[in-house]
């Protein structure tokens, strides 16, 4: 089974960050990876002082998707202005915060470039430590925001770019387990719904059109692969395209809601067992979703349901599921270490 670890990028300013500084860690975090310019500042990994999102769905419905070069100008545009309502809402000043984050990757580079850029222009301007921070780390460290949760945990890791199984034995370690071998379950989940027709952003319009329908109304095959933490979500993408090809045959009105429904039960079927599986072989009793599809209603609900074995149940609040910076001002107080990294350059992917 191939195990990966993440790699933390560090700083070289000697100021220890982290659950082991014996000070109060103030950390002030850009995102702007994909379609989101969000900045936040976080106290000790858990305290959200401010959380700042500028959106560019609206945007990115007039081409049905995330254009790069759009989504870049978008960024360059808002930073500057959820950078100074950030430091508004937490009424804190750039002298007291401890140390300036940002998102490396992976993401659009030219998306990437402009949150990393401000965020070392900020840590050069107040002469503090720079952290870039690892987005798919962050989304894990969404569950230490305004909880108590501490490692050992599995993690389930599924966004629009990632699906993944993780193994967090301590704060600094997340190793993947498991994770897609195509399609990430976002990207199904917005194919999908473009296949019958719902308008950007795909997922959460799938999700609320499938609470109406039926999820038992058609069979759609899961993949059987090696490594039994690994996901495939191609096949099930190419048997959708083939069920709506033909019940648009059979049909007048395409049964919408109950597709949606029945592709909805598949995939969060298969997530939740993989990811029981995984709890159960490493003897671990709590769980932790993360990511964008974290915010779906079947994947909370399935996993919730498990409170009522013993197992502690955690999920980010919805707004830091999808992209947002206060879950990077945690990845960087959480895995960071003593030293820095003004000189980190952004990265696409992770391999
Ligand atoms: O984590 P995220 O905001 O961005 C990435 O890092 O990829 O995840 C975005 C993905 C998109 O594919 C979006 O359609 C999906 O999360 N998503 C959902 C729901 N809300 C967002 N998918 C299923 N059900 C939802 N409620
Ligand atoms: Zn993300």
């Amino acid at each position: 089974m191939p195990v990966k670890e993440f790699k933390t990028i560090i700083t070289d300013k000697s100021v220890l960050i982290g659950p082991d500084s014996e000070q109060d860690n103030i950390i002030f975090a850009l995102e702007s990876s994909c379609d989101e310019t969000a900045a936040a500042i976080v106290k000790n990994g858990r305290e959200v002082l401010a959380n700042v999102v500028a959106s560019q769905i609206k945007t990115h419905i007039e081409f049905g998707g995330v254009v790069p070069e759009v989504a870049a100008r978008e960024h360059l545009e808002a930073i500057n202005l959820v950078i100074s309502q950030a430091f508004e809402q937490a009424n804190i000043k750039g002298e007291e915060i401890t140390a300036f984050a940002a998102t490396v990757g992976p993401g659009l580079v030219g998306s990437l470039l402009v949150g990393l850029n401000a965020g070392k222009s900020l840590a050069l301007a107040y002469d503090k430590p720079f952290i870039g921070v690892n987005h798919l780390n962050a989304h894990v460290c969404a569950n230490y925001l305004n909880t108590d949760l501490k490692p050992p945990f599995v993690a389930l890791l599924i966004s629009g770019g990632h699906t993944q199984i993780i193994e967090v034995k301590s704060y600094s370690e997340q190793t993947i387990i498991g994770e897609t071998i195509d399609d990430a379950i976002g990207e199904a989940y917005d194919k999908v719904a473009r296949l019958i027709g719902l308008p950007y952003p795909g997922g959460v319009n799938l999700d609320k059109l499938a609470q109406t329908g039926n999820p038992f109304a058609f069979k759609l095959p899961e993949a059987k692969l090696k490594n039994e933490y690994d996901f495939s979500f191609s096949g099930l993408k190419t048997a959708s395209l083939q069920l709506i090809q033909k019940l648009k045959k059979e049909y007048t009105e395409l049964p919408k809601a109950d597709i949606a429904a029945s592709f909805q039960e598949n995939v969060t079927s298969t997530l939740f067992k993989k990811t029981k599986k995984a709890a159960d072989n490493i003897n671990a009793k709590t769980i932790a979703l993360a990511g964008g599809v974290a915010a779906n209603s079947e994947i909370r609900r399935k996993f919730f349901e498990l409170q009522n074995q013993g197992f502690k149940i955690y999920a980010p609040e919805i707004k830091y599921c999808t992209d947002n910076a206060a879950m990077i001002a945690s990845s960087a107080y959480f895995l960071a270490n003593t030293t820095d990294s003004i000189s980190v350059e952004v990265f696409s992917r992770m391999h």
